[in-house]
């Protein structure tokens, strides 16, 4: 039986910039009706000229009026409630990155001194621009986001009315604290639902499911599964695409991220699907959760699924994505817009 899925949202991708954006921007806007766009290019999106600038290019790379880039803009510790007051209208969210903790965060925070922040953090709180974080510290890998919870703890109790998404939660720990702090929300992505360590440096080493946050264990995946598939209403589907060349995976040094973007749906369905999860459940962690947690009202598009296996490309323009000519259980059949 064909699976319909309505308005899918991504609510957490990397588009990049250049040769990549124009490469890589259909493989979400064709079947994506919306996307939270991160900030992390070189040098980050951090000024209102660069954030509209990119929002164009986006919107002319994708090219499709059923597709919304919901644009964020890189944290500074700097800004203000004025600058905040003018930016409010073109930006969905603020991410903010550790300083050095992942691909081009070299600006991000570093110390995490929760009074220097609260200018900016107050500001962002008076105008309901919701935060995005990077969850990790600079301790031992696996260890990283599970010592980065005591940080949300002191962000939640801080700054009560701040909505604040745990970004791309990889660990029991962060899933235990969505229901303790109302205003703690999470993305979980399609490679952590699925993978654990095992499956990136268990056999020969995976640079294509090399990413930050790297795969965590079975338990950590459990836990991740049972709040994705019961559709918690604090948790939204977000790929976490993050596009790479060919080269700069297959390297030695290979650079972080999991592509996923054009085949983000078919897993999803395949995970739902595999594991008794319903339809409703699906749709709610693709889209409705989002809409309500974000307060957002995307352009409808409706994706027919079937269950016919899907072979992956072995690349998609010099990129290679995540089960790269492997078979996936589900194929997109259908693609309709109000347009179409
Ligand atoms: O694996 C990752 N890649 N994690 C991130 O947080 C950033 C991303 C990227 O931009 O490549
Ligand atoms: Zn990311």
């Amino acid at each position: 039986m064909p699976l319909t899925i309505n308005t899918p949202l991504d609510m957490h991708l990397h588009l990049r910039d250049e040769a990549m954006l124009h490469n890589i921007a259909k493989a979400s806007s064709d079947t994506f009706s919306g996307a939270i766009i991160m900030p992390n290019l070189v040098p980050p999106v951090s000024s209102k000229e660069a954030l509209i600038a990119y929002k164009q290019r986006i919107l002319l790379a994708t090219n499709d009026n059923s597709f919304t880039p919901y644009m964020t803009l890189f944290f500074k510790p700097s800004y203000d409630k004025i600058f905040l007051a003018s930016i409010k209208d073109e930006i969905t969210a603020i991410k903010l990155y550790p300083a050095g903790i992942t691909t081009n965060s070299e600006e991000g925070v570093s110390g995490f001194d929760i009074e220097a922040l609260r200018p900016a953090l107050e500001a962002m709180s008076d105008l309901e621009i919701p935060l995005c974080v990077h969850g990790e510290t600079n301790g031992f890998v696996m260890d990283r986001e599970a010592e980065f919870a005591s940080i949300y703890e002191d962000l939640a109790s801080a700054f009560p009315n701040l909505k604040i998404i745990m970004e791309h939660i990889t660990t029991k720990s962060s899933v235990d604290l969505l229901d303790k702090y109302p205003n703690l929300y999470a993305t979980i992505t399609i490679h952590h639902l699925l993978i654990t360590l095992d499956d990136v440096a268990g056999g020969m080493l995976q640079p294509h499911l090399f990413c930050k946050p790297i795969a965590k264990r079975p338990e950590d995946r459990d836990a991740l599964r049972k709040v994705a598939l019961s559709a918690h209403p604090k948790v939204m589907f977000g790929s976490d695409s993050a596009p790479h060349p060919k080269e700069a995976k297959e390297a030695c040094g290979c650079a972080a991220g999991v592509f996923t973007a054009p085949i983000a749906l078919q897993l999803l369905a395949e995970l739902f699907d595999t594991q008794d999860a319903s339809q409703e459940n699906l749709q709610a962690f693709i889209s409705g959760n989002a809409q309500a947690i974000y307060g957002i009202a995307p352009t409808d598009k409706v994706i027919t699924l079937e269950k016919t296996p899907f072979k992956v490309p072995s690349d998609y323009n010099g990129v290679v994505p995540m089960y790269a000519n492997e078979e996936i259980a589900y194929s997109i059949k259908e693609i309709q817009t109000s347009q179409s």
